[in-house]
């Protein structure tokens, strides 16, 4: 299969926006489906860039010419819809988290490799500039052997903003699986896979009140933890200490840091693609700040698709791949089983850390 792959999207609401804007500029890639259960969202998407035609879901899996669907609806349909995309015979894309429950991403991976087709998913932050600088600075031994980690995500939810929050508080969601993620994919990139998980989670408001428009004033009962705490021991020895909260007004705190042997790396947001990146090392006895000189430091969602059509043209494995998507799904479960058991879970999969990016801008 050549250069470009045919994309078809599915899920055309609030991210969209961003991966039509990039998807249809980044090279290996040419968008030409999209669809929405709500019509309007699909046709708006097709007014703004004519080479994208406006269809039903069910037409876009039927259209041969379609090699990739990029799958951006809710967590909650995530599964549905790629595992009607992999039926259809098409590589699958999607937003994260890659599915629900690590027994979906099990029979996505198994269905996709009986099928000889690829599964990838958000985020594809890690690839970005920021964070690819952290990887070489690692990889260069600059902190020595990593032996611990911090990754922090306060906030107070996202119902004072969103159009239409309720799915953050819904099974599928919770700040663990929204913006874990991020955090954990960035930790897999860096330091490699996991093997054991303890954690504590807790439901500190069990009903919130959207104040974003136009739902302003609606109550959505929370269904999962909104405070999620813990620890992450990797197979390289390294110990990461965890928050994901939308619980937290305020806070102080690091969203990444690695401490290594001979130093520390102080890693950007890993819901950004750019900078800053610090290193404090022994010989400079302070924080320096490195320059980033590598590509894609602008919001560049979509990047994991562009990697993966090359990837599958090159016959090698993507960055954003669904195993990784699969072992960081089943760290971020291993939490709420630690919390709801009292016990340290052992994580069943593993991963390839993903090579370097090899797509320049
Ligand atoms: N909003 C953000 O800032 C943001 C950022 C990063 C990632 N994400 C992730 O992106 C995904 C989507 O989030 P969003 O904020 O865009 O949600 P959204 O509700 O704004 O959009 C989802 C769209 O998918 C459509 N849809 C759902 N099921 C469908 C189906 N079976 N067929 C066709 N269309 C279907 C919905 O009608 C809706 O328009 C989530 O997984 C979220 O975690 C969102």
């Amino acid at each position: 299969m050549g250069l470009p792959m045919k994309v078809g999207v599915i899920g055309c609401g609030t991210i969209s926006g961003i991966y039509f804007h990039n998807m249809t500029k980044l090279s290996g890639l040419d968008v030409v489906a999209c669809a929405d259960l709500v019509d309007e969202r699909s046709r708006a998407v097709q007014d703004r860039y004519p080479e994208v035609q406006a269809m039903t879901a069910d037409e876009l899996l039927a259209d041969p010419s379609i090699d990739i669907v990029v799958n951006l609806t809710q967590p909650g349909n995530h599964f549905d819809v790629m595992k009607a995309g992999i039926a259809a015979g098409k590589h699958v894309y999607g937003e994260k988290p890659l599915c629900s429950s690590p027994e979906e991403a099990a029979e996505l991976l198994s269905l996709a490799a009986t099928a000889g087709l690829r599964v990838g998913g958000a985020p594809d932050t890690f690839l970005g500039a920021g964070i690819q600088t952290c990887r070489e600075l690692i990889d260069e031994g600059v902190i020595g052997d990593p032996i611990a980690a911090t990754a922090f995500m306060t906030n107070h939810g996202h119902e004072s903003w969103h159009p239409d929050p309720a799915f953050y508080y819904k099974p599928g969601a919770g700040p663990m699986l929204d913006m874990g993620p991020y955090y954990l994919t960035a930790l897999a990139n860096l330091l490699g896979p996991a093997e054991r998980v303890t954690g504590s989670a807790r439901i500190t408001f069990p009903e919130r009140t959207i104040t974003s428009e136009p739902l302003n004033g609606a109550k959505i009962e929370v269904e999962v933890p909104t405070h999620v705490a813990g620890t992450v021991d990797f197979t390289n020895g390294a110990v990461a200490t965890v928050i994901t909260t939308f619980d937290v007004w305020a806070a102080n705190l690091p969203s990444i840091e690695i401490y290594g042997s001979e130093g520390s790396l102080s890693v950007p947001d890993p819901n950004t693609f750019g900078g800053p990146v610090r290193v404090w090392t022994q010989e400079s006895k302070d924080w320096e700040e490195v320059p980033i000189t590598k590509p894609f430091s602008e919001n560049s969602r979509g990047l994991g698709v562009a990697d993966m059509a090359d990837a599958i043209a090159g016959n090698r494995p993507a960055s954003a791949s669904g195993e990784l998507g699969a072992h960081v799904l089943e760290i971020m479960h291993a939490f709420g089983l630690s919390s709801d058991s009292g016990r340290r879970i052992n994580v069943k999969t593993t991963c390839e850390r993903p090579a370097a990016l090899s797509l320049r801008e």
